[in-house]
């Protein structure tokens, strides 16, 4: 498995020296989680980069997620001094209420400066997070228009750019990519599970069998309700049980399974077994 993923460490460090070089510029940090991961989308390293830095953690497509496991994660990261905030970038849901969330956050800081009787300005901000996890969504929500990019011409991007995000927040126009790390294995699994790394990356079968198991032991009444699974079915078992009941098949009744596959990860990222959660604490 770490064979085929090698070409991450490179992006990643990469990555974590672009946003050393620029956290200083900002007033917050967001951070963008994917609520169904709050441990697997978020690269340890940074916590040690942002360390004394106003952040703020967005949890993002908490439609996707199981909310019973997602307020612990909330209370997890809120123990390690962060304020958090769950919301929906797609539907928009929470999203105006970031930036009070931010404000608070800064509220010492701003304050004095209204005590000094300067004016509130738009927050200075980069909105970190792993690829697929929402940002660009989260980013035309903030500024209501899709017309956020600039600088895209050779030469400019040398320049700070600053983009301005409605009335609240200017963010850097610096790929605010945050590659994940791969130390435990399970954080590849459950990254290819909800997407957020490509298909083809880990072989297909290894992570349909992984999101099975996990189903199985966290979810049994899921599989149930949708596939008609009994909890003591083995691996091959449970697939062939889903291809017949979908139509999975092949010429001579086989069982088609790339077929399977693609319906179980389908089903898993299009929320047809409910909210899940795949980090537990
Ligand atoms: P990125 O910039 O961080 O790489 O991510 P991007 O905004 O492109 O979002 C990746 C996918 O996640 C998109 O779906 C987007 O619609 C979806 N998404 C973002 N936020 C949420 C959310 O809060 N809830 C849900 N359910 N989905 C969210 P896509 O399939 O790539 O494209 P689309 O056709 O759905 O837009």
């Amino acid at each position: 498995m770490m064979k085929q993923i090698q070409w991450f460490p490179g992006h990643m460090f990469k990555s974590l020296r672009q946003i050393r070089e620029k956290i200083k510029l900002m007033d917050i940090v967001l951070i963008l989680l994917d609520a169904r991961l709050p441990k697997s989308s978020m690269n340890p390293e940074l916590l040690q980069i942002i360390k004394n830095k106003p952040t703020l953690i967005l949890f993002n497509k908490m439609d996707l997620s199981d909310e019973s496991i997602l307020i612990d994660w909330m209370a997890y990261y809120e123990d390690l001094g962060f304020a958090t905030l769950k919301i929906d970038a797609q539907s928009g849901k929470n999203v105006s209420k970031i930036h009070d969330a931010a404000q608070k956050v800064l509220i010492e800081k701003i304050e004095r400066n209204r005590e000094k009787g300067l004016k509130d300005r738009p927050l200075r901000t980069m909105i970190l997070g792993i690829p697929n996890v929402g940002k660009s969504t989260l980013i035309n929500q903030l500024s209501k228009s899709s017309a956020t990019k600039t600088g895209n011409t050779p030469g400019v991007t040398k320049a700070q750019q600053w983009i301005k995000l409605g009335n609240d927040f200017e963010l850097l126009d610096t790929p605010g990519v945050l590659w994940p790390k791969f130390e435990d294995p399970n954080v590849g699994y459950h990254l290819a599970i909800t997407g957020a790394i490509k298909d083809k990356i880990l072989p297909e079968d290894d992570v349909v069998q992984f999101a099975l198991k996990f189903l199985q032991k966290f979810y049994p009444n899921r599989l149930k309700e949708r596939y008609g699974i009994s909890i003591d079915l083995d691996y091959v078992e449970m697939l062939d049980t889903i291809g017949r009941q979908r139509g999975a098949l092949l010429k001579g009744a086989e069982i088609d399974y790339q077929r399977v596959y693609s319906i179980i990860l389908t089903d898993i990222r299009n929320k047809q077994l409910g909210g899940l959660s795949f980090d537990r604490l």
